[in-house]
């Protein structure tokens, strides 16, 4: 039976595989066929994540996204004995919280360099070893790009570049048969989310789930969506966002 959702036979390259959503993106990936390309900063929490794979011929890299001279350099080599690249997510992200009072330039430009300048420049080196015969892109954007809330100004001055910057890749693209899509989580149970003011004070978070008509997301429900994004099933879209937010944005 032709099963579009596959990934049998695809490599795919995730970025941030060393936690949370890119974490569980990786096992998702795997459990459906892929071979894994996985990037991050954390050697031991890597390897981690590379023992919860099957055995394939997946590989990992060390690198820190933000140093683009050594991130170029790097990723030539680890490339150059893989064959073409099916799908590429950006997973590697940071956020920020804090009172717009306190804006700093510099605060933003950090923010920047990881969340945009390093996702897109990534997503730019891969090209080249993107299969002649179609590839996929995934950004992982926020509700925060398109919903306000407080202390998440820099943040979502950051994930509106995202799922901004996708819609024209994606138009310029499409020729190459490359597909280009984001998508935008609420809150999901991650490492990130893991400290956050409203996990620390019992009335904020119920507060704040109040908000979720479905409650917080886990990694799996944003690799699963990842998953779809990168196979044929999800061929004739390309350029869109799809929103991930247990009805967070519904009402
Ligand atoms: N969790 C949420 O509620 C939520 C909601 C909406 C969107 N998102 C977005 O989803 C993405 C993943 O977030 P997460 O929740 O999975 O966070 P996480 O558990 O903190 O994972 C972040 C990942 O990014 C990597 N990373 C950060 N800075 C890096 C750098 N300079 N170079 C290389 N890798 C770097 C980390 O690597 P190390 O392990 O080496 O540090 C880690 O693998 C982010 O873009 C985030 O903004 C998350």
């Amino acid at each position: 039976m032709n099963n579009p959702f596959t990934l049998k036979g695809r490599t795919i390259l995730i970025s941030g595989a060393s936690s949370g959503i890119g974490e569980a993106t990786a096992i998702v990936c795997d459990q459906l066929g892929a071979t894994l390309l996985l990037l991050g900063r954390n050697e031991v929490r890597l390897e981690e994540v590379k023992s919860k794979l099957s055995l394939g011929a997946h590989k990992s890299l060390v690198v820190d996204l933000s140093d683009f001279e050594v991130l170029e350099q790097v990723l030539k080599p680890f490339l150059e004995s893989t064959g073409a690249i099916h799908g590429l997510v950006n997973a590697a992200g940071v956020t920020s919280t804090f009172p717009f009072k306190l804006f700093k330039p510099e605060k933003l430009e950090g923010l920047l360099k990881i969340n945009v300048h390093a996702a897109f420049y990534l997503s730019k080196l891969m090209l080249k070893k993107m299969s002649k015969s179609g590839g996929s892109i995934v950004f992982i954007s926020s509700i925060m790009a398109t919903h306000g809330e407080k202390a998440k100004t820099l943040y979502a001055i950051s994930k509106g570049a995202v799922s901004a910057g996708v819609k024209s890749m994606a138009i310029e693209l499409a020729a190459k048969g490359i597909r280009v899509n984001s998508v935008a989580p609420g809150i999901v149970n991650t490492p990130m989310t893991a400290s956050a003011t409203y996990k620390k004070n019992e009335e904020l978070l119920k507060l704040t789930l109040s908000k979720y008509p479905l409650g917080f997301g886990e990694p799996e429900d944003v690799a699963n969506a990842c998953a779809y994004l990168l196979s044929d099933a999800s061929r004739w879209v390309t350029g869109t966002e799809m929103v991930l937010d247990g009805g967070y944005t519904a009402q």
